[in-house]
């Protein structure tokens, strides 16, 4: 089944009682049982399971083309999780420019807790095979990664980790499985902040750990979600799988508005670099080409003059909003290097842009008169 269809329907019931299309909102924290005290219906309590997280959770699984999913509060608590599954001692090999609050995770909680953490630039597959110890039991993959886009070659990463026993997870929030497909690619392990394109309209925080099998790995990820118990609510699960119904159809505008924007700012005299995988000059062009159907709705770029000038033409926007996360409706813009802290590798002349779905005309106008 092609990837819209499933949007539409996978997880998605009418209501056996009323006839109600859309799924009904279960807010009950707990669920009856039957006179000989089995639960007639599988469902125990709401941490543990929810018709609304189950509907969600299957619905991510067809999406990703994975066995299973795991549906969490937030993208940071579905990353938790994946590295709450190793033990402590193990290693975890991770980019450089990983997203930042997942930077944050693995050096402030995560190594104090017991993991070993090496950053490296994974778009330079001998430095990933250099890192590599009789230890490394994930590899966790970011592409494009937040906020530079650079792009890594998932297969050949996937090889390098499975050679050496360690799983691969890939952080495919930007991409979405409308452009990317990371599980088709070897990937044992998908996450999600699905707070961005899948929930979509930048009213709902969630996260998800889609898993190739259903395996020893991913019963301890529920073991996690369900015992750490940092699960999503009913109506943040019903927000999200509606969310993913048009996730498809805008994804592919706002990827073909991106390229359009980053056309447009390429040849800007007072934009100093662009970063967007498919401009052809793009590092990453090649290897995000064959493994992305299309380049995505992010892009940032480097504003001539600095910092001052980065955060004047930011200052300037009329139509786009000056504001962090991505993926929803509206445009965002926002100077990424003062929302992360002190030691972060952004360049202070950076702003990082999400491309939503007003039109690209009036898009481009903004920008032009925002950098004067
Ligand atoms: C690539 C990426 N991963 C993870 C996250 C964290 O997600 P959340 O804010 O839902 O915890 C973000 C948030 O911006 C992100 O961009």
């Amino acid at each position: 089944m092609k990837i819209e269809t499933i949007a539409v329907h996978a997880g998605r019931n009418t209501d056996a009682g009323s006839g109600a299309i859309t799924s009904t909102l279960q807010l009950a924290t707990t669920f009856e049982r039957g006179a000989d005290g089995t639960f007639p219906h599988g469902y125990v309590y709401s941490r543990t399971d929810n018709p609304n997280r189950s509907a969600l959770e299957v619905c991510l699984a067809e999406l990703e083309g994975g066995a299973c999913a795991a549906a969490f509060a937030s993208g940071l608590a579905a990353s938790m999780a994946m590295f709450q599954a190793l033990s402590p001692g193990d290693h975890v090999v991770a980019p450089l420019d990983v997203y930042w609050g997942t930077t944050i995770q693995l050096r402030q909680i995560l190594e104090r807790w017991g993991l070993k953490i090496t950053t490296v630039d994974m778009s330079d597959i001998c430095q990933v095979e250099r890192e590599i110890t009789p230890n490394t039991r994930l590899l966790w993959l970011e592409t494009p990664s937040n906020p530079l886009l650079k792009i890594v070659d998932i297969k050949r990463l996937v090889g390098i980790g499975h050679r050496s026993g360690a799983w691969v997870a890939c952080d495919n929030t930007w991409a979405t499985p409308v452009l990317q497909r990371p599980l088709e690619l070897g990937v044992d392990v998908v996450m999600h902040s699905t707070t961005k394109y899948l929930g979509g309209h930048s009213d709902v925080v969630g996260g998800a750990l889609i898993c190739r099998k259903e395996d020893d790995l991913f019963r301890r990820i529920r073991l996690i979600q369900t015992s750490g118990g940092a699960v999503p609510s009913p109506f943040d699960c019903w927000l999200i799988r509606r969310g993913v119904s048009t996730l498809a159809w805008r994804v592919r505008a706002q990827s073909q508005q991106a390229a359009q924007v980053a056309e447009f700012l390429s040849h800007h005299p007072k934009v100093a670099a662009v970063h967007y995988p498919g401009l052809k000059e793009h590092p990453g062009h090649e290897v995000a080409a064959r493994q992305m159907r299309l380049f995505g709705g992010m892009l940032a770029f480097q504003v001539k003059g600095g910092r001052d000038a980065a955060i004047g033409a930011a200052g300037k926007v009329k139509l786009f909003t000056r504001a962090t996360s991505l993926g929803g409706v509206e445009s965002l813009i926002e100077h990424r290097a003062s929302v992360e802290h002190p030691g972060t590798r952004t360049p202070d002349d950076l702003l990082r842009v999400s491309i939503g779905l007003e039109h690209v005309d009036d898009l481009i106008e903004d920008l032009d008169q925002a950098l004067g």
